[in-house]
């Protein structure tokens, strides 16, 4: 479709003329308790919320709500190449599963508003112990089974969970990764301590339990189901919170982004049939992992808002077993639209260029590649293009924003494409590009990207136990803006480009990480003077971190020894997933004359662009050292 046919235009004009009445139709496809008093109000929270008044329940519109005319259709199928298991769940059956551990949570003693983390691998049990938080008005938070126990205690620490519910273990490729083990460090390091814990005993590893506390999750549930109870939805306000996600600030200690129910149901909601061009029965597959917002929104939530069919998906793009993996499970389940990070799609051309592992599986029912997480690289987009044949469609957001803030409409019908741009906003977002005053620039400028308040439904109203932090982050910034903390620029046409971040976030395979937080655990190291961590560029990741060490005087261990320490140091203290594996010892940092570590100079000299000499830097002579030891490690092109 061109861009004369596209609706976008007279949707986004809509939208703008009168943002409460598009909300307000929108909400229309919500099953609400009760409605709102006011759809939105300028008065409450910190920049006001949405559909105040209301009651609802997330897990009735997820679940209940369709058993009528879908019970039979599958709500999410489950395959997992890493265990030769695949199972699909009816919506009759996953409401069923739902409502059974809801009222063994509420046995547990656990209550509306309540906290529940969930620990646990790609498996459907992660998706039912999400629902039955939403069931009974507890609030979940969900941690992602690649981070270490020492970042699963900040978040038990910051959320208090009465309950945490896990499994004994996840499986990367064929490896098999005790969970249990983290899950215990992680309560012994964390002051604040669950009541209970509910684990899941996987077949490929039996965890012991800890007595008084850990309670097995399959005999537990099949004592509720002999007595044949099952909780009832119950009633929460629009505004109450639905989940908590932790993600990566400036600091090693995470944000809890706290996600509404109202709100997040009617975007959300929105975005299937609008942007994403998905009719309910159709099959929609996000390949990531419920630890992340992408999981939250598109693997469970949004999909079953619409009454489509979710794929569940325990492997990988590579090795589970080959780089045909994602098109034997689009044929095999007949998705017609898929979600997942570039990173995966340049996993695969690396293995199988010329995709030759397509051939003989049947894509026809397949309709659209979304791309987001990082910036989508245009020859990645390109490559996908060529070998699926159909839309390839970069999309940016964040876990913040919990759906879209710019992306191509399929499901309005698709704008021209311009290659590394996610095209435009989506209605509910006015972007703007400021420079450092907080005065808007003209067209094709870069800028820092910000989002005119208030945000729409679905964004996060605050951070959790965090309104002041909220603020400071996002809303002081820039005065009447939400602050992405995305750099970039809108062109002449209104289309924006999201070239990097303004702070010390960076994109590993997708996945968001601080940098400052991986320089708080080298600089806990007792050989370590002062340190630097950037995010250089990588063909496969994206960006991966590189940790520049400057080592104490009197420290004389040989360097690399220190360095493959620090490489440990950071697994154990943040996890695997922040493919920590680059420590460079130097003899001083290049710094400015009042002190500021140059980072953005060091990562240009790394990625081999081409960078000036800052005026303001205390020594030139630094930064050659800095290129000469990048390039002793084959960086720094
Ligand atoms: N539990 C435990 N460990 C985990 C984990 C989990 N859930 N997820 C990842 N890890 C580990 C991995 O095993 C790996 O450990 P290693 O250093 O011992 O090999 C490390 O964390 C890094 O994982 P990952 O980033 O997945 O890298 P990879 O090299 O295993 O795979 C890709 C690279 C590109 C195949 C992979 O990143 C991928 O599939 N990406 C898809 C995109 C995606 O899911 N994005 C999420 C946001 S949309
Ligand atoms: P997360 O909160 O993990 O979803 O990460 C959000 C960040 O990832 C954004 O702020 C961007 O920096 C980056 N990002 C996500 N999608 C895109 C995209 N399509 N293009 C460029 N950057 C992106």
């Amino acid at each position: 479709m061109t861009s004369t046919q596209s609706r976008y235009h007279d949707v986004y004009a809509s939208w703008k003329s009168d943002p409460v009445r598009f909300w307000e139709e929108a909400a229309r496809e919500i099953d609400w308790i009760k409605p709102a008093d006011k759809v939105f109000d300028a008065e409450a929270g910190a920049y006001g919320r949405w559909f105040v008044g209301a009651e609802c329940n997330t897990c009735h519109n997820a679940l209940d709500r369709h058993v009528a005319g879908r019970g039979d259709q599958a709500a999410i199928i489950y395959d997992s190449p890493v265990t030769g298991t695949k199972r699909t769940l009816t919506y009759a059956e996953l409401r069923d599963e739902v409502a059974t551990l809801a009222a063994l949570l509420q046995d547990l003693g656990v209550e509306k508003g309540d906290r529940v983390i969930l620990y646990m691998p790609m498996i459907p049990e992660a998706a039912v112990g999400m629902l039955a938080c939403a069931r009974i008005g507890a609030v979940h938070s969900v941690v992602f089974g690649g981070f270490a126990p020492k970042e699963l205690a900040t978040r038990i620490e910051d959320a208090q969970p009465k309950l945490i519910l896990s499994a004994s273990c996840g499986i990367e490729g064929a490896r098999v990764i005790p969970y249990k083990p983290l899950l215990d460090e992680a309560i012994t390091l964390s002051t604040a301590k669950p009541e209970a814990c509910l684990i899941f005993q996987r077949p490929q590893l039996a965890a012991s339990l800890v007595e008084g506390r850990d309670r097995d999750w399959s005999e537990a549930v099949a004592g509720v189901r002999a007595a044949g109870r099952q909780a009832e939805c119950v009633p929460v306000a629009a505004t109450d919170p639905l989940y908590v996600l932790y993600t990566s600030g400036t600091t090693g200690k995470p944000k809890g982004v706290v996600r509404d129910n109202g709100g997040h149901m009617v975007a959300l909601k929105w975005t299937m049939r609008h942007f994403f061009g998905v009719e309910p029965g159709e099959v929609f597959w996000a390949a990531s992992d419920v630890g992340w917002v992408v999981g939250h929104s598109y693997i469970v939530y949004a999909p079953l808002f619409h009454g489509a069919t979710a794929i569940l998906y325990e492997g990988k793009p590579i090795g589970t077993p080959d780089a045909g993996a994602y098109w034997r499970v689009i044929a095999e389940h007949g998705v017609v639209t898929m979600f997942t990070a570039p990173t995966a799609f340049r996993a695969i051309r690396k293995e199988d260029p010329n995709a030759t592992l397509l051939k003989g599986h049947d894509l026809s029912r397949f309709r659209a590649l979304f791309l987001a997480g990082e910036r989508a690289d245009p020859d990645t987009i390109k490559w996908a293009e060529s070998v699926l044949n159909v839309p390839v469609i970069d999309h940016w957001w964040q876990t913040e924003t919990g759906w879209p803030v710019a992306g191509n409409p399929i499901g309005l019908g698709a704008l021209p494409v311009k290659y590394g741009s996610p095209t435009v906003p989506m209605p509910g977002y006015v972007l703007d590009v400021l420079d450092e005053n907080g005065k808007p620039v003209p067209p094709d400028t870069m800028g820092s990207i910000v989002i005119k308040l208030p945000l729409p439904p679905g964004c996060l109203p605050t951070l959790w136990n965090a309104d002041q932090r909220f603020r400071e982050a996002y809303l002081s910034v820039f005065p009447g803006y939400y602050t992405t903390s995305d750099a970039g620029y809108l062109d002449q046409d209104g289309y924006v480009w999201v070239m990097g971040r303004t702070d010390d976030i960076i994109n590993v395979a997708g996945h968001r990480l601080s940098t400052g937080g991986m320089e708080e655990v080298l600089a806990s190291h007792p050989a370590v003077a002062e340190c630097a961590v950037i995010g250089v560029k990588d063909a496969l990741k994206g960006e991966v971190p590189c940790g520049f060490v400057v080592l104490k005087s009197g420290v004389n261990r040989p360097p690399a020894e220190v360095e493959t320490e620090l490489v440990g140091l950071v697994r154990e203290k943040i996890g695997p997933v922040a493919a920590f594996k680059l420590a460079i010892t130097v003899g001083r940092l290049p710094k400015t004359r009042s002190g500021k570590i140059l980072r953005g100079t060091m990562k240009k000299i790394a990625d081999g662009d081409s960078w000036t000499m800052p005026a303001t830097i205390d020594d030139p002579m630094i930064l050659s050292e800095i290129g000469e030891a990048l390039r002793g490690r084959g960086l720094a092109g």
